[in-house]
């Protein structure tokens, strides 16, 4: 493990851990925990790093939403002038919320309904990313029942291999996404002869936490490639969406820089003038936030120590789903001998770990922090053993801003109904 850590506005002051210059000891005083707390300037800087790498050529960054859809994260973006990318109708209406302009939004997803189809049309987004023949029609009869025209981008499948986690690569052959290479000229045909339809880019998206540029630079090349084919038959694009995927740290990981990561990428491109877009979830909002949870208890054990604490898999998901190693730190400095110990939470399965094996000095009742979870963190959590969610605090400077209340309980039976 690295000494430095990976969140960079996050440092140790005279023992205590702050985060930009607020003690997160004061964020759990005040709004107690689990609570996940995420750095505007850490979101803000990494906007800035796309915005930085991508000056001088048309291009839009899109955020996508499903890594951390607060609205309060939404809006830090949104002052920023970012576009948006969305999966759902309910992201859509955040979006929207958040006072996001739903003409820099692109649609992304294999499952889009009439209604959110609809949905998406009345708001007047950037673009559909078509994912299938069945869309394709299902879009064009929507849009005509309406009397809109919608905007298309067929994401295709350069079928390469991202060198990700398999539950988190999606641009290969055997993948549920996107429209294999080999058909896609004859969607595009079919596309450009509808009436309620207007061809207007390619989509692609290989995969999540790339820590190597060079499959994302072999799909685009590949991408190019139909571009061309397809200008050749009159069918001119005027974006080309590379999606997300750029990777961060969590523990040792070497990720690029944003812009060794888009280098290669704009080379491809140099000298055309299609707007690049592109989809970045976690290089945004991953290493901006935190969860910051409580000991309640130590309980040693013959073969491990286990130190239990207030936030479970059902607030961070990613340990117990992918095996994700979070690191975590004690958030006062404390003159007791380290120990090692797994990191579980209180639900009712051994599967609930938030982190196995760590050196902790640490006591009944200290604050820890769960580093890098600003991304699929709180987008990933449920109520499961009727767990209310965690509170989300946003720090600017020294100010705290509460973005989500804590979730009562109330709240979380208040939709249900016992029988007579
Ligand atoms: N665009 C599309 C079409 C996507 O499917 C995704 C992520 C993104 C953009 C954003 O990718 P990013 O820049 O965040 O890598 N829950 C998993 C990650 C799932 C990613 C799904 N798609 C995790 O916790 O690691």
């Amino acid at each position: 493990m690295s000494t430095a850590f990976p969140i960079p506005t996050l440092r140790r002051y005279q023992g205590e851990l702050l985060l930009e210059g607020v003690a997160l000891s004061a964020v759990a005083e005040q709004f107690g925990t689990p609570t996940y707390v995420y750095s505007r300037a850490a979101l803000s800087d990494a906007f800035a790093a796309y915005r930085g790498a991508l000056q001088g050529r048309p291009a839009l960054v899109c955020y996508a939403v499903k890594a951390n859809s607060n609205l309060g994260v939404l809006s830090v973006f949104a002052a920023l002038g970012a576009g948006f990318d969305i999966v759902s109708g309910g992201e859509l209406s955040r979006v929207i919320a958040a006072g996001g302009d739903p003409g820099k939004v692109v649609f992304s997803g294999v499952g889009k309904t009439r209604a959110e189809m609809r949905q998406a049309l009345e708001a007047g987004i950037r673009c559909f990313n078509v994912e299938s023949a069945a869309e394709i029609e299902r879009l064009n009869e929507v849009a005509g029942q309406i009397g809109k025209r919608a905007p298309i981008a067929l994401r295709v499948n350069p079928d390469v291999d991202p060198k990700t986690h398999p539950y988190i690569s999606t641009g290969l052959k055997s993948n549920k996404f996107g429209v294999a290479f080999t058909e896609a000229l004859a969607l595009y045909r079919r596309a450009a002869s509808l009436p309620h339809l207007r061809v207007s880019g390619i989509a692609c998206h290989i995969g999540s936490q790339l820590l190597d540029p060079a499959p994302m630079a072999e799909a685009a090349a590949k991408v190019l490639g139909l571009v061309d084919k397809l200008a050749a038959e009159g069918i001119r694009l005027d974006h080309i969406d590379l999606g997300g995927g750029l990777g961060i740290r969590y523990d040792d990981e070497t990720p690029p820089s944003v812009a060794d990561y888009l280098a290669p990428l704009l080379k491809v491109f140099e000298g055309r003038s299609e707007e690049l877009c592109f989809e970045p979830g976690r290089s945004l909002v991953g290493n901006a936030g935190l969860l910051l949870t409580r000991v309640e208890y130590l309980k040693p054990g013959e073969e491990k120590n286990f130190a239990i604490v207030d936030a479970a898999m059902n607030d961070l998901a990613r340990p117990a789903l992918y095996d994700a190693f979070h690191e975590v730190v004690a958030v006062t400095e404390r003159a007791v001998a380290p120990q090692r110990y797994e990191i579980v939470g209180p639900i009712c399965e051994s599967g609930d770990f938030l982190a196995h094996d760590r050196s902790l000095a640490i006591a009944e009742g200290d604050l820890v922090a769960l580093l890098s979870a600003g991304a699929y963190g709180m987008t990933m959590s449920s109520n499961y053993n009727t767990r209310g969610r965690a509170a989300e605090v946003i720090v600017e400077g020294n100010a705290l801003h509460l973005v989500r209340e804590r979730e009562s309980i109330e709240s979380l039976y208040a939709l249900e109904q016992a029988l007579a």
